[in-house]
């Protein structure tokens, strides 16, 4: 199977996922919290159970680990099993409060390797999507990563976690991004905040994450021209593209000033 036809099947799939969650919006939305504090909306579940029910008609033999129905990251130890990787709205809080800034976000792994990765926006109409080795796109024309090169006219994004333990790293590192950096943004959609990188509307982004969030995004970033890492060590044996915590990416001339002004916030 080419990774053409997955890609395809993964664009027709969000497009269409997209569709359900601009209908749920409408209707009578559904809210309850995970672990008490972080949300999802009865369109989170019903935009789960399409692309999972899709896939699997599809693909059966495919496994899928997917935010709401089946978040099993034992599914990574397999990756080299084809895996999908599905969050299916990235951006759950900005959705519920009518904000536009969310995403269906579908990642393909083949071979141990994230392979074709699609992100789409139904509020914006904006689809982004990569295959490995072929660059990445916007509404199918080529992007890529902006060229600034100065710090101090960078504009970064981050986010924040649901729970709010251990607040004093994350407060030490926006101080120092903000004094070293042009400005800051919390747009509340990891996977739209990295293509947003990928497209060169910003310069740089941070943040610990779940695999679903950045998976996909991950893929058209790099494709993008973007170096992806992490400020903190990867533990041995994880692989760092599955690796959620304490990611950054930015273009190659940024990626080791911001490492530098994230890592100077650790000490
Ligand atoms: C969240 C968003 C947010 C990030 C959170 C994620 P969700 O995903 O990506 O930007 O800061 O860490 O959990 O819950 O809306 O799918
Ligand atoms: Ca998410
Ligand atoms: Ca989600």
């Amino acid at each position: 199977m080419t990774t053409t036809n997955i890609l395809d099947f993964a664009t027709q799939l969000a497009r269409e996922t997209g569709q359900q969650i601009l209908a749920d919006r409408q209707t009578n939305l559904t809210t309850s919290f995970k672990d008490g504090e972080e949300m999802v909306t009865s369109a989170d579940i019903n935009a789960d159970r399409l692309i999972t029910s899709c896939i699997k008609e599809s693909y059966p033999e495919h496994n899928v680990l997917s935010e709401e129905g089946a978040p099993d990251l034992n599914l990574l130890q397999r990756s080299n099993e084809p895996l999908w990787i599905v969050d299916p709205i990235d951006g759950t809080v900005n959705f519920a409060h009518g904000h536009s800034q969310s995403a269906v976000s579908l990642a393909y792994v083949d071979n141990s390797q994230i392979s074709c990765g699609v992100v789409y926006n139904p509020f914006t109409d904006e689809l982004f999507s990569a295959e490995k080795g072929n660059g990445a796109f916007l509404n199918g024309e080529p992007i890529e990563v902006a060229r600034e090169t100065e710090l101090s006219k960078a504009i970064i994004a981050t986010g924040f976690p649901y729970d709010k333990f251990e607040m004093e790293p994350l407060i030490r590192r926006v101080g120092n991004i903000l004094q070293n950096c042009a400005d800051i943004r919390r747009l509340g959609s990891a996977a739209l905040d990295i293509c947003w990188l990928a497209m060169g509307r910003l310069d740089g982004y941070y943040e610990s994450l779940s695999v679903w969030d950045f998976a996909a995004a991950q893929l058209i970033a790099k494709e993008a021209g973007a170096q992806y890492g992490h400020f903190s060590p990867v533990p041995e044996g994880v692989d760092p593209q599955f690796y959620a915590r304490d990611i950054l990416i930015a273009n190659p001339v940024l990626y080791p000033k911001l490492l530098k002004v994230l890592q100077e916030a650790e000490k």
